[in-house]
C-alpha cells in the first residue's frame, strides 16, 4: 500500500483515555496564583468559574484520564479524525520529505475545537449547570460551544471579538443556529465591557477583552459557569486526543514524524498533537522537534516574556506563568483572530522554558500563500490560523529538499477556513499586507505586568 493516502481508524478505536504531561514534565509547573493575594489558589478559588469535575482535571497529575462514554459516543459524529499524507505537495515541492497532516477540520464546526467543547460541556450538565458563557476570536470556538450545548441542553452566551463579529457574520449565524446567543464584544452588558467602551466607543475588542466579559457574566450568577476553548490545562489534556490517534495512525503508515508542528494562539492544538508524543519521549522514547507557530504580529513565545500574568484584560482571571505580551497588548487586526491573544497556555509555556519544544513566527502574507498553496495541491483550505502551520511544514519539507533529507513531518491541520473567506479575497486581492505590532506599546504593556517575586 505504498500509495496510500489516507489513514483511518474505526470509531471503536477512538482513544479512552486523554494523557496529562503534567505526570512527566521534568520539573512540576509554577503555582496559579490568586489575583489579589498572590498566594497559590486552591481548586475551591476556581468554583465560581467553572465545575468541580473540571477543576480536579485542571490540578491532576495523573498521566491518563479517562474519557467519559457519553463524550466518546459524540466523538463518533466526526472521530477518528483522518491523518492523510500529502502527496501531492510532496511532489509539487519536489521534495524527499514526507508530509502528512492531521485533519481535525471535520469537525461539526470544523476545527479541533469541538475536542473541548464537548466534555466542558457534558462535565457542566453533570454538575447541573444549566448556562455557560464563553469568548470566542475566529468564531471557531463559539461555534464549537454552541454546538456542544445544543446536544447537552445548556444555554450558551458567545461574546465574539468585535473585528470577528464585523468580519464573519456566518459564524455569527452558525453558533445562532445551533441555539447560541452571540454578543459583540467589547459590549454594554458588562462592566468589563462598558469601561473599555466608554475609553474608545469604536474598540475592535480582542479575546483578553472578551474574556473579561465572560468570566464576569459566571462570576456575577451562580447559575453561569465559564468555559474557555483554549489555554488551560484541563483544554491541553482534552485536546491530547489528537497525538493519541496520530501515534495509533503512524503505526498503521508503518511511519514516525521526525518533525511535529502546530500553530498555537493559546497553545491547544499544538498541545494536543504534541504532547502525548512529547510523553513518550520524556519517558525514554526518541526525541524529535515539535514546533509552536505563531503570528508575527502576535509573538507570544518567541518575543513574550516568562512571567505571572493575568489570562485577561480587566485583570479578573488568576495570575498564570506563561510567555505573555502582556494583558493590555492590544494586537493588530491581522485576520487569524484566534492567534490573537497575549498569552500561551503555562503547560507549552513551561514546556517552552524547559527546552522541550521549539517556536518561531511568520508573517500573514507568507501564511496565506502557503495556504494557497496546500489549497491548490491537497484540495482543503486551511483556517487561517492554521496556515502558520502548513507554512512552516512546506518550510521543513523545503529545508529537507536543501539538506537532501527524507525526514517525516506532521502538522495540525487545525480547521478549515470555508468561513475565512473573505481573508482569502482580501489576500487574492493584494489587500492583505504585513502587520507590525507596535514597539513601544508592547514595552509599555510588558512593564505594566504584576510585580511578583517568583
Ligand atoms: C482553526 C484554529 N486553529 C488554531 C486556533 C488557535 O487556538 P489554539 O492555539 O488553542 O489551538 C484557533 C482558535 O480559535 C482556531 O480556530
Amino acid at each position: 500500500m505504498s500509495d496510500q493516502v489516507k489513514y483511518v481508524l474505526d470509531e471503536d478505536q477512538i482513544p479512552k483515555a486523554w494523557y496529562n504531561l503534567n505526570a512527566d514534565f521534568p520539573k512540576p509547573m509554577p503555582a496559579v496564583l490568586h489575583p489579589g493575594t498572590h498566594q497559590p489558589i486552591g481548586p475551591s478559588d476556581l468554583e465560581p468559574l467553572f465545575p468541580m469535575n473540571l477543576i480536579l482535571q485542571e490540578v491532576s497529575t495523573e498521566r491518563y484520564i479517562e474519557i467519559p462514554d457519553p463524550v466518546r459516543d459524540v466523538f463518533r459524529m466526526w472521530r477518528p479524525s483522518p491523518l492523510i499524507r500529502a502527496r501531492r505537495l510532496e511532489r509539487l515541492l519536489d521534495t524527499p520529505a514526507k508530509i502528512y497532516f492531521k485533519y481535525e477540520g471535520v469537525s461539526p464546526a470544523g476545527s479541533h475545537k469541538p475536542n473541548t467543547a464537548v466534555p466542558q460541556a457534558w462535565y457542566n450538565k453533570e454538575a447541573g449547570i444549566k448556562r455557560l458563557s464563553t469568548e470566542t476570536g475566529a468564531g471557531q470556538w463559539g461555534s464549537s460551544l454552541a454546538f456542544a450545548g445544543s446536544l447537552f441542553g445548556i444555554d450558551v452566551t458567545v461574546f465574539q471579538v468585535r473585528v470577528s463579529y464585523d468580519q464573519k457574520p456566518y459564524r455569527r449565524a452558525l453558533m445562532e443556529t445551533y441555539g447560541a446567543r452571540c454578543v459583540a464584544s467589547p459590549s454594554n452588558e458588562t462592566e468589563a465591557g462598558r469601561a473599555v467602551l466608554a475609553k474608545d466607543p469604536n474598540s475592535p475588542g480582542s479575546l483578553g477583552m472578551a474574556i473579561s466579559e465572560a468570566v464576569e457574566i459566571a462570576a456575577k450568577d451562580p447559575g453561569v459557569k465559564y468555559a474557555l476553548g483554549s489555554v488551560l490545562n484541563h483544554v491541553m489534556l482534552h485536546q491530547t486526543i489528537i497525538g493519541e490517534e496520530t501515534i495509533r495512525q503512524f503505526e498503521l503508515a508503518n511511519d514516525d514524524p521526525d518533525v511535529v508542528i502546530g500553530c498555537a494562539g493559546g497553545g491547544s492544538n499544538f498541545a494536543g498533537l504534541c504532547f502525548p508524543y512529547l510523553g513518550l519521549q520524556l519517558r525514554g522514547g526518541r526525541s524529535r522537534r515539535f514546533i509552536a507557530v505563531e503570528p508575527a504580529a502576535c509573538p507570544t513565545l518567541t518575543r513574550g516574556k516568562y512571567a505571572y500574568d493575568f489570562g485577561d484584560t480587566a485583570h479578573l482571571t488568576p495570575l498564570m506563568k506563561m510567555h505573555t505580551l502582556g494583558s493590555t497588548f492590544m494586537p493588530p487586526g491581522f485576520h487569524a483572530g484566534g492567534l490573537r491573544y497575549h498569552g500561551m497556555s503555562a503547560m507549552v509555556s513551561h514546556a517552552y522554558e524547559l527546552g522541550l519544544i521549539e517556536a518561531r513566527s511568520y508573517q500573514q502574507r507568507g501564511c496565506f500563500e502557503a495556504g494557497v498553496q496546500f489549497a491548490r495541491a491537497e484540495g482543503i483550505v486551511p483556517a487561517p490560523e492554521s496556515t502558520h502551520a502548513v507554512r512552516c511544514a512546506i518550510d521543513e519539507a523545503l529545508r529537507c529538499k536543501a539538506e537532501g533529507k527524507a525526514e517525516t513531518i506532521v502538522f495540525n491541520l487545525s480547521g478549515h477556513g470555508h468561513f475565512d473567506m473573505q481573508a482569502y479575497i482580501n489576500f487574492f486581492e493584494g489587500k492583505l499586507v504585513d502587520l507590525d505590532y507596535d514597539e513601544a506599546a508592547l514595552a509599555q504593556s510588558l512593564a505594566d505586568l504584576p510585580n511578583i517575586a517568583a
